[in-house]
């Protein structure tokens, strides 16, 4: 954030299209406690694209998507790191600055995703299939990762895949990415049975049944929703894909179909914009609050570490994607 010295009474106009005035002296105190804890730690708060708008646009200093975030996180100059995320950005953004103290509000929140696989899978699928690459989602434990030949996002899965020069990879873990990006590619995919428990509950019916409702809306999907979803979508791309569509495009009436805290985040910036909202939550992104950012920020808590030897190979494939 720029400027001097916000504060919560000066911050409120930023949300007030999605926060009832009502509801804010519940928020301002967290605010303004975090406000002077972040001066007083030297600490930055990095927010994915799913937080919450008093997090995403009150206290958070980087914001983005899941790629955005770690090539942020390698240029952060202060000493403590707030990640208001999921364990496995928290994660990334430690192996990216091992130096620093990365901190995650609440040790919970994890992905379904990442907890589909693990390091002894990624090493059962190299026996199975002998010399093939593993690209893997970052949506990941570092002890997977550190399994891996290289990482990637939703923002930057079709360029890692053919970056490889191979006809043939193993993607990991999440096989509505992996067939949504074979669709995309002549590189042949391997996948994993991994699914995110939010968007793969949307189904092409919701997206007609949207369609009918609300006519002429532009239908924006995450390509971690399954490919019949993704065919009846007018785009698909990751959380900052969505977000700059909406931007370029100025559709009249568009509905996102991804977690709800996109829309709300999205819609502050674009008041002509029609916002549908049929959404679902992701309780793992739910469980950062105002309040366990400000404990984190008092009690140092909760420290990421990551053994040494499987940072040093989990940093590698996390570099080879930043470098793609
Ligand atoms: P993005 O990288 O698109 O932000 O996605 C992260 C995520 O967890 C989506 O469910
Ligand atoms: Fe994981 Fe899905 Fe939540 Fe993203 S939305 S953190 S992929 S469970």
């Amino acid at each position: 954030m720029s400027g001097t010295s916000p504060s919560a009474a000066t911050l409120y106009s930023r949300v007030e299209k999605v926060i009832p005035a009502i509801e804010w002296p519940v928020f301002a105190d967290d605010i303004d406690a975090i406000l002077r804890l972040k001066r007083e730690r030297n600490a930055v708060i990095l927010a994915h694209n799913y937080q919450t708008p008093e997090i995403f646009h009150c206290v958070a200093d980087i914001v983005g998507d899941s790629l955005a975030l770690a090539r942020k996180a390698m240029e952060v100059e202060a000493e403590v790191i707030v990640l208001a995320g999921v364990h496995f950005m928290a994660e990334t953004a430690k192996l990216l600055n091992p130096e620093k103290t990365v901190l995650i509000p609440d040790l919970g929140a994890g992905c379904s995703l990442a907890d589909s696989i693990t390091p002894e899978d990624v090493r059962l699928m190299r026996q199975r299939f002998p010399g093939v690459p593993v690209v893997t989602y970052v949506n990941t434990s570092a002890a997977v990762k550190a399994e891996s030949d290289i990482c990637c996002t939703s923002g930057n899965a079709k360029a890692v895949v053919e970056s490889l020069g191979v006809p043939r990879v193993i993607m990991l873990p999440d096989e509505y990415l992996a067939q949504n990006i074979a669709a995309q590619t002549d590189v042949e995919i391997i996948a994993w049975k991994g699914h995110c428990e939010v968007h793969e509950r949307f189904t092409p019916a919701d997206i007609r049944e949207l369609r009918e409702a609300h006519p002429g809306v532009t239908v924006l999907a995450h390509p971690e929703c399954p490919p019949e979803v993704v065919a009846e979508a007018d785009f698909a791309g990751s959380t900052a894909a969505m977000s700059d569509y909406v931007g370029r495009e100025k559709p009249a009436r568009v509905v996102l179909i991804t977690e709800c805290s996109m829309s709300d985040n999205v819609s502050v910036g674009y008041p002509d914009i029609e916002f549908i909202r049929p959404c679902n939550l992701c309780p793992h992104m739910k469980r950062i609050t105002l309040g366990n950012i400000r404990a984190a920020l008092e009690e140092n808590r909760h420290v990421v570490t990551i053994d040494p030897e499987l940072a040093v190979r989990a940093r590698l494939a996390v570099e080879r994607m930043l470098a793609v």
